[in-house]
Parts: structure tokens; sequence; C-alpha cells
């Protein structure tokens, strides 16, 4: 496949878009951007310095004077706040729900569009998030939607979150989980929602290799028309 494409893969928390884009960015030779991580980052730092995400003016502060670096050199993103490295810290659940939380603000968002876009925009890229097709990559060449049911989401991250080494209580997991789409579907600024054009993708009952195969058909379909 000819190198240059803006792919973006939305979809919500555990339907497997991770391992799903980077197995893909990994068969493209293409850079994987997980903008989740850059969210989860930030709510890492806000958490540690006490700000909540109702303070605007502190936010406002935070984003002037923190200094956010991502190094996709290597074979996953590592993230730096100031001189932080933030990178194996922001996986846990607790992280990912105060993501959630903080990604739902105006100020927040308009702070990250554009080191997301700085970083896509270069091309031969896939990009992975909630509002990669809608809101940051508008233009982008092809676009996904992966879906799975609600059982499957909740059993992948439970295994992802014992696989790490951490304690996780599956029922507890499985309405943080509920809480957070929700969340991440009814905010005002850059819902979770499928572009019109997005290629829609059911995991659910599929492996890793047959989604990336499919997503792979889309784009050399893509590249056949243009
Ligand atoms: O994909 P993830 O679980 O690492 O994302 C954590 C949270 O960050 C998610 O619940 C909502 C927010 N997020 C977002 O609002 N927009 C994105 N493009 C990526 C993540």
């Amino acid at each position: 496949v000819r190198k240059g494409l803006i792919i973006t893969i939305d979809g919500p928390a555990g339907v497997g878009k991770s391992t799903v884009s980077k197995a893909l960015a990994g068969k493209l030779s293409y850079l994987y951007l997980d903008t989740g991580a850059i969210y989860r980052a930030v709510a890492y730092r806000l958490h540690s310095l006490g700000i909540t995400e109702s303070d605007e003016e502190l936010l406002k502060f935070f984003f002037e004077k923190t200094k956010i670096t991502l190094d996709n050199s290597v074979s996953h993103l590592r993230i730096f706040m100031d001189n932080e490295e933030v990178t194996d810290k922001i996986r846990t659940e607790e992280i990912g729900f105060a993501a959630s939380r903080v990604s739902a603000v105006p100020i927040v968002r308009a702070a990250l569009l554009k080191i997301q876009r700085d970083m896509g925009l270069k091309g031969s890229v896939v990009v992975e998030g909630r509002d990669m097709g809608t809101v940051v990559f508008p233009d982008a060449d092809v676009k996904f939607f992966l879906q799975a049911s609600e059982s499957v989401r909740t059993r992948r991250r439970y295994d992802e979150l014992i696989m790490r080494g951490e304690v996780v209580d599956y029922k507890k997991l499985s309405e943080n989980m509920a809480v957070r789409d929700k969340q991440d579907q009814e905010r005002t600024i850059a819902p979770l929602r499928p572009h019109p054009d997005a290629f829609m993708i059911d995991s659910s009952g599929i492996s890793v290799s047959e989604v990336v195969n499919r997503m792979l058909d889309v784009i050399e379909g893509h590249l056949n028309r243009k």
C-alpha cells in the first residue's frame, strides 16, 4: 500500500482500538498515534497537581506552562509532561475514567487539538481515539469506527488490566466503562460518534487479524479508486 494516508479509528473503550491500530500501522509501516494516551497523561498530571476540571483559570495556566512531549520514535508512544515520563503510569482504569471527565472540558480539547493535528497531518499515520474522524482529522483518507458488544468490551479490558497486574473487580469495571462511554458519547464537545463516512466494523466475534484484514481491504479499495 502506498504511503501517505491518514487513517482514523474511533470507538468506545475496550473495543480493541489500540491493538488493531498498532497492528494496522505495523502492516502499513505507518506511525501509530494513540490520542487517548494524551488525554490520560493530562488527567494524570492534573490529578497529581490537585487541579480539577472545574478550575478553568488553573486549566488555562496549566496548558500555558506545561510542556507536553510526544515521542513516537520507538514502537510505542512515549509521553512526557514537562520532564516527567508518564508513559507507564497512565494505563489504570482510574486514569481512564479521569481522562474521560477531563476530556469533556473545552479548554482541554482545544489545547490538545493542535498537538494531535501536528503529529497526524504529516500523513502515513493511523490515529486512534474518539473524535479522530469527526473533529481532529475530518479530511482523513479512510475512517473506521469499531464496535463490539458491551460484554466483549468489558472482558477485553478486564483481561488487559489483569495482564498488567492490576487488581480488578469485574462488576465495578463494567459499571465504570458504561459510565465512561456514556460520558464520552453525551458530552457537548466532540462526542464519540461515527463520522457518516466511517466504515463500521463489529469486532465482537472476530480476531484482531481479521479486523485488520478487513481494514486493509477497505484501504486497498480506497487506493484503487483514486
Ligand atoms: O482510549 P482511552 O481509553 O485511552 O481514552 C481515555 C479517555 O480519553 C476516553 O474515555 C475519552 C478521552 N478521549 C477523548 O475524549 N478523545 C480522544 N480522541 C481520545 C480519548
